[in-house]
């Protein structure tokens, strides 16, 4: 493969990340040295014990978090130089979150839950959001449930919002940290598969903790970490 295809297919590549959290005595070396790559169109288990530093990766990654150490590249784009706003636009653009509990605004409908992403990029009419926001809720299977309140749908409907809100923008990565840990089995399989299944057809990279062996099991990789840092 030449070099500028790799760089193409590359959603994400991090190098030597380093992260301490906590004052004082009460500093912990979290991340200590972390490397990762993601390419588009596939789908990485992050898995390993409570404590070992997952989440803190997740938000390194999604540019919520500054490492203490190394590099992240978005698109084959350093992230380290770039000024606060910027960080905040490449995190609209690029980055998709699902987190275990779904985050909906409560007193917002479906619709305009998966509208805020795109509102916040502010790219298209609105017009042209509330399409998008209908067929995307469409292809997670709520086409029927598209006014409802966020109170008003039950939890794996709430997290299939949640799924089509992560994919509004088309990011170039969808981070999910946990995303089915508060789903029955049933539901799950049906986030996963979709969250998965609608990645892989816009040529994305899901990143994702899961404590779901079975989950782990069905993605294209599983990269286990301990204390920090991945291990093979
Ligand atoms: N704000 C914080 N201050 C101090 N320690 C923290 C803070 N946040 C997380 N930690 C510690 O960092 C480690 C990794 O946490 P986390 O990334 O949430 O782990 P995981 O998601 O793998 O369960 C844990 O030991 C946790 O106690
Ligand atoms: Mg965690």
């Amino acid at each position: 493969m030449s070099g500028v295809a790799n760089v193409r297919a590359q959603a994400l590549r991090c190098e030597g990340l380093q992260r301490y959290l906590g004052q004082d005595e009460a500093r912990v070396h979290v991340l200590r040295g972390v490397s990762f790559e993601a390419e588009r169109g596939q789908v990485y288990a992050i898995v390993g014990p409570s404590g070992c530093g997952k989440s803190t990766l997740l938000y390194l990654l999604g540019l919520l978090d500054k490492p203490d150490g190394g590099e992240i590249a978005i698109d084959g784009r350093p992230m380290s130089a770039i000024g606060d706003e910027e960080r905040t636009a490449a995190r609209c653009r690029h980055i998709g979150f699902v987190f275990q509990f779904h985050f909906l605004m409560p007193e917002f409908t479906a619709l305009e839950n998966v509208m805020m992403p795109m509102r916040k990029l502010g790219r298209l009419t609105p017009a042209q959001m509330v399409d998008r926001a209908r067929s995307l809720l469409a292809s997670v299977g709520l086409e029927e449930k598209t006014r409802r309140l966020a109170t008003q749908l039950s939890g794996g409907e709430q997290q299939r919002v949640a799924v089509a809100r992560a994919l509004a923008n088309e990011p170039t990565i969808i981070l999910a940290d946990e995303p089915t840990g508060n789903l029955d089995v049933r539901n799950s399989n049906l986030v996963f598969d979709l969250l998965t299944r609608l990645a892989k057809e816009n040529g994305q990279a899901v990143v994702l903790v899961t404590h779901n062996p079975d989950i782990a099991k069905a993605c294209d990789h599983v990269r286990p970490m301990r204390d920090g840092l991945f291990v093979s």
